[in-house]
C-alpha cells in the first residue's frame, strides 16, 4: 500500500500527546520561538495535536503573535481544536509544502521531525524552499529533527520500545539505505484489546545533507543546539535544533 501523506497523523493521533508528552520542555520551546519570532507571526509545519503551538499561542498572545499551523491529518487537527485554546492556533488541513500557508512569517517551526515525513530529498527541498519565500525579512526557519544513528542496524525485529497507560510497544523498522527511509511499525500490544499496528516511515538526512538542502533554499545556519534549552550540539548530538536564516545577497 502506498504511504498517504495524511497516514502518520491519521494513525497516530489518538495516542500522539499519551506517547510524546515528555519529550520536550515545553517552557523552552516557547521562549525558544517567541524570542526569534518578536512579534511576528508564527507558522508550524505539521502541527499536529497543537503540543507546540498551542502553549507558543497561549505566551505569544500578550505580544500580538499569530501562531498558524498547517496538517494533513484530519484527526490530528480534531485533537487540536479539541484542546482548550485550540482556537487560539489558526489550524488548516492541507499539504505543508503544496498548501502552505501564505506569509510572511517571522518564524517556521518544522518541530520534532516533521520535515523527514516528507519522503524524498526533493520534498523536504521545496518545503525549505517554500518556507524561506514566506519570511519576513531578518525571518527564521526553524529545523528539529534526529541526527540519523550510523550503526543503526539495517533491520529491527519486535524488540520493546515503552510501555504506556494502554500496554506494552513493540517496534520493528527496515531501512533501505539509498532511499534514507525507515519504514517501521509500532504495535500495541494488550492484554484485553486486539494488538494495533501503527505504521511510519521517515526519509531521513544527515546535518550535512539538511544544511545542503537549506543552502539551495538561500538559507543559511544562524544557530545550531541539541535542545530547545540551547544544550550546545556536538558530533556526538542525537537531535539538532538549527535555526536558518536568509543568506545576505552579495550586495547587502
Ligand atoms: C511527528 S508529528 C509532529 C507534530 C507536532 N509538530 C509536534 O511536534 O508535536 C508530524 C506531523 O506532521 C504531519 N504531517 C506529515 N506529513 C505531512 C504533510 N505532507 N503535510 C502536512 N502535515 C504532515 C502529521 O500528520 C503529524 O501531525
Amino acid at each position: 500500500m502506498e504511504y498517504s501523506h495524511n497516514q502518520y497523523g491519521d494513525v497516530f493521533a489518538d495516542i500522539y500527546d499519551d506517547w510524546y508528552h515528555d519529550l520536550d520542555n515545553i517552557t523552552d520551546v516557547v521562549e525558544f520561538v517567541l524570542q526569534l519570532a518578536e512579534s511576528s507571526a508564527v507558522l508550524e509545519l505539521g502541527v499536529g495535536t497543537g503540543r507546540l503551538a498551542i502553549p507558543i499561542a497561549q505566551a505569544g498572545a500578550t505580544h500580538g503573535v499569530r501562531v498558524v499551523g498547517i496538517d494533513s491529518s484530519q484527526a490530528m487537527l480534531d485533537e487540536l481544536r479539541a484542546k482548550p485554546d485550540g482556537a487560539l492556533v489558526d489550524a488548516h488541513l492541507g499539504h505543508m509544502v503544496r498548501d502552505m500557508p501564505l506569509g510572511p512569517f517571522g518564524v517556521v517551526l518544522i518541530a520534532y521531525n516533521t520535515l523527514f515525513n516528507l519522503l524524498t530529498e526533493h520534498e523536504q527541498h521545496e518545503c525549505l524552499q517554500r518556507s524561506a519565500r514566506y519570511l519576513t525579512p531578518g525571518g527564521h526557519i526553524i529545523v528539529d529533527c534526529f541526527v540519523p544513528d550510523e550503526t543503526l542496524s539495517d533491520q529491527l525485529d519486535d524488540a520493546t520500545h515503552r510501555s504506556t497507560s494502554t500496554g506494552e510497544i513493540l517496534s520493528r523498522w527496515k531501512v533501505d539505505r539509498d532511499a534514507q527511509v525507515i519504514s517501521g511499525v509500532f504495535t500495541q500490544v494488550s492484554r484485553d484489546a486486539p494488538n494495533i499496528s501503527r505504521p511510519y516511515s521517515v526519509r531521513y538526512a544527515t546535518v550535512a545533507q539538511v544544511d545542503f538542502m537549506a543552502h539551495e533554499a538561500g538559507l543559511v545556519v544562524e544557530q545550531r543546539w541539541s535542545s530547545y534549552a540551547h544544550d550546545v550540539f556536538s558530533e556526538s548530538s542525537v537531535r539538532q535544533i538549527t535555526v536558518y536564516g536568509i543568506a545576505p545577497t552579495s550586495s547587502s
